[in-house]
């Protein structure tokens, strides 16, 4: 009886945690709507069938393990499974233990944070008639806290004409309406308020292309005294790109997602350069890039990094995880659309010559947040 509940829960979590590995890789790959759609439905179906089928079968009728039937009786299908559900397991535990072993990078000089109740300053929360705006209301719901962090970091190459800059980075708004225009209307005042010398958006900024009205009042607002440079993510590429970059554009925003930007300073040139892949199948290439030039890169999705680190990128910026959006005790992050599941979830990562920054963003298509705050962020660059 003891053996077989042990069994049981160990079949729970290796097909629970192999169902949440394909579902973040496949989600993590070029995938039409209605593929999304189906793997939900199935994985969602499949982690209900999956336990019921496990008790119910060799449980309680053959073998009836639940009932004093022999292990030996098993169907050797059930093994096979069992194997595969143990080293799911065994993967799934190492890769929550190896996440509360990472250490910020050293990278990282200093970090100061603070959270704003977006609500209360509102004077009660900002929901707006979205589809999911119910879900804002849900006991324990951090939605409408953000965070804004401000970090210093060291950039080895970092040119001395660029030591201090600073670079506003914010990522996934998704605006679909279940949060209500007045709240990115006021974090971006906040946003503003940290006064960087450049902007950068890393995509998804539309789940409902009706709110492309919302943009004048929002991104439209900030300012910054060397641009605002932008890409889009793959929620945007669901819906009609050309209208919103034409948006963002007429803004005076700067899409980099094709062509790059160069700003110079004392002589010493910044690389501005976007990636969508692989929602757009289009890569930025540094033939003609000066050596010594500080390589700025926006992916929409971290899982660019090896790329990234090919091309000698000092400094990328993403978004696209959400941080996992529900941080769940001692276990971390679970839902991350990547091909490297939550390892690069949020947050800072040095992997040689690439520093990469992952936002969590500012929202998400469905509006849950649980111990995972939207986010924005001022990076200092500072030299080596
Ligand atoms: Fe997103």
């Amino acid at each position: 009886m003891w053996w077989y509940l042990l069994w049981w829960l160990m079949i729970c979590n290796g097909s629970t945690a192999l169902g949440v590995a394909i579902v973040n890789r496949l989600h993590g790959c070029r995938l039409a709507v209605w593929g999304i759609h189906l793997s939900h439905k199935i994985h969602y179906l499949l982690l209900v069938v999956i336990p019921c089928v496990t008790l119910v079968v060799p449980g309680w009728f053959a073998p009836g393990l639940l009932r004093g039937g022999s292990w030996s009786e098993l169907h050797p299908s059930w093994w096979i499974f069992s194997a595969i559900c143990a080293v799911s397991t065994l993967i799934f535990w190492g890769s929550v233990v190896r996440r509360h072993c990472r250490r910020t990078p050293v990278q990282q000089l200093t970090i100061q944070t603070q959270q704003r109740d977006i609500a209360e300053e509102l004077g009660g929360p900002p929901v707006g008639h979205g589809p999911y705006q119910w879900m804002t209301q849900l006991p324990g719901n951090e939605v409408f806290r953000l965070q804004i962090t401000q970090r210093e970091v060291n950039i080895p190459r970092l040119p001395a004409a660029w030591d201090g800059l600073s670079i506003l980075h914010f990522s996934d708004a998704h605006y679909i309406g279940s949060l209500g225009r007045p709240y990115f209307e006021r974090v971006l005042e906040h946003a503003q308020g940290l006064s960087a010398d450049l902007i950068c958006f890393t995509g998804d900024l539309l789940d409902d292309i009706e709110l492309i009205s919302w943009l004048p009042a929002t991104l439209g607002r900030l300012q910054a005294p060397l641009g605002r440079f932008y890409i889009l993510g793959n929620h945007d590429w669901h819906l009609d790109m050309d209208a919103i970059r034409q948006a963002m554009n007429d803004l005076g925003w700067q899409d980099i997602s094709v062509t790059a930007r160069q700003i110079e300073r004392d002589g010493h040139v910044m690389h501005l350069t976007g990636s969508e892949f692989p929602w757009i199948d289009h890569q930025p290439t540094y033939e003609d890039v000066p050596e010594t030039a500080l390589r700025i890169l926006l992916s929409h999705t971290p899982d660019n990094m090896a790329r990234a680190r090919r091309d000698g990128i000092d400094l990328m910026l993403s978004g696209h995880n959400h941080g996992g959006q529900i941080r769940l005790p001692v276990i971390g992050p679970v839902y991350c659309p990547s091909r490297f599941g939550c390892y690069y979830s949020e947050g800072l990562y040095f992997e040689s010559p690439t520093l990469l920054h992952v936002s969590r963003g500012l929202s998400g298509r469905h509006p849950l947040r649980y111990g995972c705050l939207p986010e924005i962020t001022k990076l200092v660059l500072r030299r080596g």
